[in-house]
């Protein structure tokens, strides 16, 4: 079974508060750093596809792609953080202008610095991200579109599903290899 971890000590010394550092691109541990989750489709079309970036590791669009580049994530005070990346990098979303009518889908990413807008958690093994101010039937309804980019989808799970995009819900699993 897995267990929720606690970062109080790995947070200690981090970047925070520092100028913003270069990102290097590191090649992804083969193997789950503690207190580490890789996150992962289970259903087709993005099945055992992981939660990364292109190259890995970097700044750069959240998407959903091979085991063998998947980045390490922990949820620290709602914010969604890859822990294998140098610095470690901060999952945003886009804030729509008109949060009472946002589009149906709002783009994710990466940056070095932690997100302004919404709050991941867990939900089960599920994950979830959620704003008061953005109104969503599933908090755990993904959209991946082109080039496996994951979007938050502001709509309904499975219902009228944009044309280019699969629905996915994304799970943590935490085995010390992530597999195909
Ligand atoms: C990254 O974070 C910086 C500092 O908060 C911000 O100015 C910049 O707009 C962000 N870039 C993206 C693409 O999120």
């Amino acid at each position: 079974m897995v267990k929720p971890f606690v970062f109080a000590a790995l947070l200690a010394g981090s970047a925070i508060g520092t100028p913003m550092p270069q990102a290097t691109g590191v090649p992804t541990p083969t193997t789950l750093m503690s207190g580490a989750y890789w996150i992962r489709g289970v259903a087709a079309p993005n099945y055992h596809k992981y939660l990364q970036t292109k190259p890995a590791n970097v700044p750069g669009t959240a998407i959903l792609d091979s085991h063998t580049t998947a980045g390490q994530f922990a949820i620290e005070s709602g914010q969604l953080v890859n822990k294998a990346s140098n610095p470690p990098l901060y999952m945003w979303v886009e804030e729509p202008a008109d949060k009472a009518n946002p589009p149906r889908t709002l783009a994710t990413w990466f940056n070095t610095t932690k997100s302004p807008f919404g709050t991941f958690a867990w939900s089960g093994d599920t994950l979830t991200w959620s704003v008061p101010s953005v109104k969503r039937q599933n908090l755990g309804a993904w959209l991946v579109c082109a080039k496996q980019a994951l979007f938050v989808n502001t709509g309904a799970y499975a219902y009228q599903t944009p044309s280019g995009c699969a629905d996915q819900t994304i799970h943590y699993y935490n085995d010390k290899t992530a597999n195909n």
